[in-house]
């Protein structure tokens, strides 16, 4: 499998403009890399928008950073799948810790992921521990439940199109992020529990550090602040390349 680079632009950048300016920058650096899967997740409304500017089969694919669970009806503000789906959208991140923070709990993130496989999206699931769970070695019994909780009564088979994404909460957006030796004990542990399912990386990568999470055995990577520097993001995804 090629690793999967996922950028989670979150609420940025302010302007269509500027975000085409992003989207294209990236895109036109990456003409000549072939063996990764580049996928960059703007803004709900921005998607059209940046769909329509990818007039080639070049990289990069568009994911959405959240969807609701039902696919139609009287939901304020909310965004199906389905619409996803039916716009030409392919990924969609679920359960970021930036929205559990905000009061999106398990039991939501299981009923989305479901929504998710069921219009054929391919989901990112974000687990991950805070510094206090990891100080008080609790990491590994927060991931299992975490991940228990939202893929609970999904069966096997229907999990195929689905990536999980270590992101420890400490580590995000701070620079200080997990040493590969460390998130791979993280990955062994994971794997162990969804041994079908990619895992991936994410807090604080950056274009120094990206290539170590691949050597440890990492499929991919989410990053969020490196991937709003055009120069910084494609020079991630070149030295991944190179692994
Ligand atoms: P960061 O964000 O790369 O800025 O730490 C990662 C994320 O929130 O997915």
């Amino acid at each position: 499998m090629k690793p999967l680079i996922v950028a989670n632009w979150k609420m940025n950048p302010s302007t269509l403009k500027g975000a085409r300016l992003l989207f294209n920058s990236v895109k036109s650096g990456l003409k000549n890399i072939k063996n990764t899967e580049v996928v960059i997740c703007p803004p709900f409304l921005y998607l059209p928008f940046l769909l329509k500017t990818k007039t080639d089969n070049l990289k990069p694919k568009l994911g959405a950073q959240d969807c609701f669970w039902e696919e139609k009806g009287a939901y304020t503000g909310e965004v199906s799948p389905k619409m996803l789906k039916n716009l030409g959208i392919e990924y969609v991140i679920i359960g970021h810790s930036e929205r559990r923070a905000l009061g999106e709990t398990d039991e939501m993130i299981n009923k989305k992921i479901k929504a998710a496989i069921s219009a054929k999206l391919k989901s990112i699931l974000c687990i991950g521990e805070t510094a206090a769970e990891r100080k008080n070695s609790k990491t590994f019994k927060v991931l299992k439940e975490q991940l228990k909780r939202d893929l609970s009564h999904l069966p096997t088979q229907s999990l195929n199109n689905l990536s999980i994404a270590y992101e420890p909460i400490w580590a995000i957006g701070t620079g200080n992020f997990c040493e590969p030796a460390k998130a791979k004990e993280v990955l062994f542990f994971l794997r162990k529990i969804r041994k079908a399912n990619p895992i991936l990386y994410g807090g604080s990568v950056n274009s120094q550090n990206a290539r170590d999470y691949i050597k440890v055995g990492f499929q991919g990577l989410l990053v969020g602040g490196a991937s709003l520097d055009a120069e910084e993001f494609v020079k991630l995804i070149k030295n991944v390349s190179k692994t």
